[in-house]
């Protein structure tokens, strides 16, 4: 692991450009509508509690985001489930472990607000992040199935 240099801090409303930038180069393709929507809920919104993360290094540079979903329950009290919306690394700089690291410090704060449970849908034949997701110790739930039918 070389993430010695590599901080991580909450996602802020200024961080809009480097996450589409990110996304755009592990994509291939850009989708900045996509993500005024997610910054809209995620960032912005007074439903959800800020989970979101950025990665920078040692030049402030964002190399990589996590986005989570928590709500805000009844009574002003945090759900006990979040999900993990999305992240990326850069890929010049993955396979170093900052992605691994996100992943921590998001469980970090999301205990620290008493949730229990952390959700994400993963593609099962995308070897790469099935292979992540289980390096991150998170397993198939043993309580909720993907449900879909052709329309
Ligand atoms: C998935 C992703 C976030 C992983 O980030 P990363 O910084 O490269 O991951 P790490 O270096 O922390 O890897 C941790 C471990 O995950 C596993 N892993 C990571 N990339 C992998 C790959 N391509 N194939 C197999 N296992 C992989 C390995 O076990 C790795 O540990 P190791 O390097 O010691 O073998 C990054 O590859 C990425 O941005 N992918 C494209 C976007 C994406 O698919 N996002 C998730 C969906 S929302």
């Amino acid at each position: 692991m070389k993430t010695d240099n590599i901080t991580i801090r909450l996602m802020k409303n200024d961080d809009f450009d480097a996450v589409v930038r990110i996304d755009t180069k592990v994509l291939g393709t850009a989708r900045p509508d996509y993500y005024v929507k997610k910054f809209q809920r995620l960032i912005k919104s007074n439903d959800c509690i800020e989970t979101s993360l950025v990665a920078e290094d040692e030049n402030k540079k964002v190399v990589g985001f996590i986005m989570g979903e928590l709500i805000i329950g009844d009574f002003g009290i945090c759900n006990d489930d979040a999900t993990l919306d999305t992240m990326g690394v850069d890929p010049e700089f993955q396979r170093k472990g900052i992605g691994k690291k996100l992943i921590n410090d998001f469980i970090l704060h999301l205990k620290q607000l008493e949730v229990r449970k952390l959700h994400t849908l993963v593609d099962k034949n995308d070897s790469r992040l099935m292979g992540f997701y289980s390096s991150s110790h998170f397993s198939p739930s043993e309580t909720f199935v993907n449900m879909e039918r052709t329309v």
